[in-house]
């Protein structure tokens, strides 16, 4: 039996690693034998518990607590917590996912024990080096053994970097799969009123920046009120406090500030608003495969696909273009998600991880 460690820490990789669990444990429950390793990065309640509730994803083995602190200290311990873990037990892989600390943490402590490294939506890249994610990415990417790349893209962006061609997978998006998975059934009523929009922002750029973080707010409410509609805008634990500090607001009316959303309540949620605004990179993702148009809230995005294929358009905090942006995607229809696989792959990246012993 084969025996791999999954690292996860951020909310996002809860969604992304329930994919993998569940084809383990669907296709291949005597083959492969997976344990779960939280690094704490994430500990609200809502940012992390609920995801392991809702979505029946198996409990950690380890959970480090590492908690919130300077990108430092915090990936360095997560390093020690998890070079603990690898020394004690063998293993014969480690898994991580995108692009957090949690990830550059999980590859490192691998790589250096000479551990295989495999990596899950390997090879996106923002080219903007200030962004801590990017940083993150690349160096996870160039310490993996085996790189899982989400789009045909991020296949080029690897092998253009010198990676070996024999490493890298195209293997589609395991997002994909969740929403195909889970969407048909996924509501949100919370409230019983009419939304028009999504919106969510906590990209430590936007949400330290009060100039930035002012000019989202207040577009936010320009386009709320030119076309009439309910802003739903679940607010991160960073981007409340952050709201707090710094005196932003009030905030319009029609714009409904709630705690996190679970999975499901984010897809049914979608279902439910005809447009995306966010600086989240799986939410860009998600109203894609959702068919929902999308305002990203950056200057450049990974998912440069979503872009090309006007589905998404960008729109950087730093100028007023933001409202504008919005009533322009209001009337967009995207098309069909044809560049992120075909929904299996996580079965492909299990498969690829047996064969790679
Ligand atoms: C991290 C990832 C980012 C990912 C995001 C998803 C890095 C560098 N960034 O950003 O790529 O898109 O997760 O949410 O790893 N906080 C709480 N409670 C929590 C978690 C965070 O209050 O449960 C607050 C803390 O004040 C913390 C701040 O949020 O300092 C930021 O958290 P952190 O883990 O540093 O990064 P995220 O902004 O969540």
């Amino acid at each position: 039996m084969m025996k791999i460690l999954t690292v996860v820490g951020a909310r996002p990789q809860f969604i992304k690693a329930v994919a993998i669990s569940h084809a383990i444990s669907e296709l291949y429950p005597d083959t492969l034998c997976e344990n779960i390793l939280h690094t704490g990065q994430h500990y609200d309640d809502s940012m992390s518990a609920q995801f392991f509730h809702e979505l029946g994803i198996p409990q950690p083995r380890y959970n480090l607590g590492v908690g919130s602190g300077n990108h430092g200290a915090q990936t360095a311990a997560m390093l020690k917590g998890i070079e603990e873990v690898l020394l004690s037990e063998r293993y014969d892989g480690l898994m991580v996912y995108g692009d957090t600390n949690s990830t550059i943490a999980g590859a490192l402590a691998a790589a250096k024990l000479h551990v295989p490294v495999f990596h899950v939506e390997a090879g996106l890249r923002s080219y903007n080096r200030a962004m801590p994610e990017e940083v993150n990415r690349v160096l996870t990417d160039h310490a993996s053994d085996l790189l899982f790349a989400p789009t045909l893209t991020a296949e080029r962006n690897l092998i253009a970097e010198g990676l070996d061609r024999n490493t890298v997978v195209f293997s589609g998006d395991v997002m994909l799969d969740n929403v195909r998975r889970y969407a048909p059934a996924a509501t949100y009523d919370a409230d019983g009123r009419d939304y028009g929009i999504l919106a969510t922002v906590h990209r430590d750029f936007n949400t330290d920046n009060p100039e930035r973080l002012r000019s989202i707010i207040a577009a936010l409410g320009e386009t709320a009120s030119a076309l009439g509609v309910n802003i739903l805008f679940p607010a991160h634990p960073r981007t409340r406090k952050k709201l707090a500090e710094l005196s932003v607001g009030p905030l319009s009316e029609r714009i409904v500030m709630v705690e996190p959303l679970s999975y499901l309540q984010t897809l049914g949620a979608l279902k439910r608003v005809r447009l995306v605004l966010t600086d989240s990179g799986g939410l860009q993702k998600e109203a894609f495969f959702s068919g929902k148009p999308c305002v990203v809230l950056r200057p450049e995005t990974e998912w440069v696909e979503i872009v090309e294929c006007g589905a998404a358009t960008l729109a950087d905090p730093a100028s007023d273009g933001i409202a504008a942006a919005a009533e322009r995607m209001w009337r967009v229809a995207p098309p069909e998600p044809t560049q992120f696989g075909d929904g299996t792959a996580a079965r492909k990246i299990v498969e690829k991880i047996i064969a790679f012993r």
